[in-house]
C-alpha cells in the first residue's frame, strides 16, 4: 500500500530585520565603549607620565595603583628609559581582556560581532566575516585561553593591593608614621573591594573552586567544596558588575592620587 508522505508545513523564515530588537540593546555596548576608551586612554596617558604615583612627600601613604608594586626608579631596558607602569600594567591588563565578559563586551562594542543577541549584524562585515572567521581557535585571540593564568597573577596583585590598601590608613607626620583616615583611605578601600570581588568571581576561580568533583554529598571535603562553589557562584553571577565597578574604582583611585601628588587638591583628613 502506498503511504503518503506528510510533508511538514512549510514555515517562512522570518525576515532578518523582523528578529531585530526593539528595546534599548544598544545602550549596553555603547556604554562599555565609553567607559572602557576613557579608560583606556587615561590608563595609557598615566603610565607614559612616570610621575605624581605616590603621596609619600605630602603625608598619606598613597600608591597609585597603576604603579604597584614599587619598582627601582629609573629603570631602563636597553638603554631606554622606562615608566614602570609599563611593565606592571601588562598583568591585571592580560587579565581583563582575557576574561570572558570583557571578551563578549569587546567583541560587541569594538567589532559589532555580534552587536547583541537578535541583533543582525551590518551586512558587508557579516559578509567579509564568514569567509575568514576562527572565533578563538586563531592566533590572536587564542591568547585568550591563558585566561587562568592570568588570574594566578591577578591574584598576586590583589594581595599587593591590600597591603597598599593597609598602608593607606596611615600618614607619615614629623618623621612618625601613624594611623589615620583621610577621603584617599575610603578611596582605597573601596577600590579593593570592588576589586577582590571582581577577581574572586571569576569563571576559573569557580571552577577552580568547584570544578573535578563527581559528587558534591559524598564526603565532609566535598560538601564544603560545595559550600564553597555556591559563594563564588553567589559572586559569579554579578561578575560583569564587578568588572565595569572596579575598572572605574581603579581609575578614580589613581586620579585621586595624581590629584593629590600634583598638588591640585588636599587629602580630606577625616582622623
Ligand atoms: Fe572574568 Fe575570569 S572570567 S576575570
Amino acid at each position: 500500500m502506498a503511504t503518503q508522505t506528510q510533508r511538514a508545513p512549510v514555515t517562512e523564515t522570518p525576515a532578518l530585520s523582523a528578529l531585530q530588537r526593539k528595546d534599548a540593546w544598544w545602550v549596553g555596548p555603547l556604554t562599555f565603549f565609553i567607559v572602557f576608551t576613557a579608560f583606556a586612554i587615561w590608563a595609557t596617558f598615566r603610565a607614559f607620565q612616570n610621575d605624581y604615583y605616590n603621596t609619600y612627600d605630602l603625608g598619606p601613604l598613597y600608591l597609585s595603583p597603576f604603579y604597584s608594586p614599587t619598582l627601582k626608579r629609573g629603570l631602563k631596558i636597553a638603554g631606554f628609559a622606562i615608566s614602570p607602569a609599563l611593565i606592571i600594567l601588562p598583568f591585571p591588563l592580560s587579565f581583563r581582556l582575557s576574561c570572558y565578559y570583557y571578551r563578549k563586551a569587546i567583541y560587541r562594542a569594538y567589532f559589532a560581532d555580534p552587536l547583541a543577541c537578535a541583533v543582525t549584524e551590518p551586512k558587508p562585515l557579516e559578509r567579509s566575516r564568514y569567509k575568514r572567521y576562527m572565533g578563538e581557535r586563531a592566533f590572536p585571540f587564542i591568547v585568550q585561553n591563558f585566561h587562568r593564568f592570568a588570574f594566578y597573577a591577578a591574584v598576586v596583585f590583589i594581595i599587593i593591593l591590600w597591603k597598599d590598601t593597609i598602608e593607606a590608613f596611615f600618614i607619615r607626620e614629623n618623621g612618625a608614621t601613624h594611623f589615620g583616615i583621610g577621603l584617599g583611605s575610603l578611596i582605597f578601600l573601596a577600590n579593593i573591594l570592588l576589586l577582590s570581588c571582581y577577581t574572586f568571581s571569576c569563571h576559573s576561580w569557580r571552577h577552580l573552586i568547584g570544578g573535578n568533583v563527581d559528587c558534591y554529598s559524598c564526603s565532609l571535603a566535598n560538601r564544603t567544596k560545595h559550600g564553597l562553589w555556591q559563594k563564588v557562584s553567589f559572586l559569579n553571577e554579578r561578575h560583569g558588575l564587578w568588572a565595569m565597578m572596579s575598572l572605574v574604582s581603579v581609575a578614580l583611585t589613581d586620579v585621586y592620587v595624581w590629584l593629590v601628588a600634583s598638588r591640585y587638591i588636599t587629602d580630606l583628613r577625616l582622623f
